[in-house]
């Protein structure tokens, strides 16, 4: 029996780079078409010329629903989305007694608004058979001081997961949760010390060492291609639990 994605299309938003290109490598090498979408241009059009012939792409800026819905609009049907967008930094990190509540807000701005914008749009383009898959993070499990916000903001996608997949039945809805995984995010930290850096931070899980975004990939290819499961999340954190 062939790959249930050989031939399907499949829409990856933060597709241009980190965990969400590796989902459209994994997608391509399965036999899909990708589309990738992501706010820069520049990004876009890199990542479609390293995907090859499979793949297409279309700058937009999740937090523009304006944007979202012109970007579905021009990509047409389609069987399967990842939303892996996430910007970083910003407001709503610290101690809450000093955190800027008043920019806090953004934090949400593409990772949950996002979530929801390209989900109401993706919708009614989403053939039968289709999937949204979304993305948290493992900080909704396991809070660190300081992380207040972050942890909630996580933890509402996680909600949203399950909302969306009873508002948005039949199309399935899940969402992956990853634990620490090596993207260009962690290039922030100075390549002098970086590896021991995350050896000192996954030292405690079951899997003590850092996980590769084609790893994290796999997990948003098992749920589009599940068609019995829904309204799940998926940790992909190497047992960050159990330390
Ligand atoms: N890496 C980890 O260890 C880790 C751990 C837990 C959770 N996660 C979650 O996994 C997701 C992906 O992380 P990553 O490490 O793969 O990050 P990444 O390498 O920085 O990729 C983020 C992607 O989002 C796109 N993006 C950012 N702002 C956008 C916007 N306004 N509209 C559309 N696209 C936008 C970026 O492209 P442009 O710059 O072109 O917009 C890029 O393609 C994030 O939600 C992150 O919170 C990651």
């Amino acid at each position: 029996m062939g790959d249930v994605l050989r031939g399907r299309t499949v829409v990856v938003i933060g597709g241009t780079s980190g965990i969400g290109l590796a989902v459209a490598r994994a997608a391509i090498e399965a036999g899909a078409r990708v589309v990738v979408g992501s706010s820069q241009a520049a990004n876009v059009e890199a990542a479609v010329a390293g995907l090859g012939a499979a793949a297409s792409g279309h700058a937009v800026d999740v937090g523009d629903e304006a944007a979202v819905a012109a970007f579905f609009a021009s990509v047409g049907p389609f069987d399967h989305l990842a939303f892996t967008a996430g910007d970083w930094g910003g407001a709503g990190r610290g101690p809450l007694k000093s955190v800027d509540l008043a920019g806090a807000g953004a934090m949400f701005k593409v990772r949950f608004w996002g979530a929801i914008y390209a989900s109401k749009h993706a919708r009614a383009a989403i053939v039968p058979g289709g999937s949204i898959t979304l993305t948290t993070g493992m900080i909704a499990h396991r809070p660190t001081k300081g992380s207040a916000l972050p942890t909630a903001m996580a933890g509402a996608i996680e909600h949203l997961t399950q909302g969306l997949a009873v508002e948005l039945a039949p199309v399935r809805v899940n969402c992956v949760c990853p634990g620490l995984i090596r993207t260009e995010v962690w290039n922030s930290i100075p390549a002098e010390g970086r590896e021991e850096r995350f050896t000192q931070m996954t030292k405690r899980q079951l899997i003590p060492r850092i996980g590769e975004a084609q790893e994290a990939a796999q997990a948003y290819l098992y749920l589009m291609r599940g068609g019995y499961t829904t309204g799940q999340v998926l940790q992909v954190d190497g047992g960050t639990g159990f330390g």
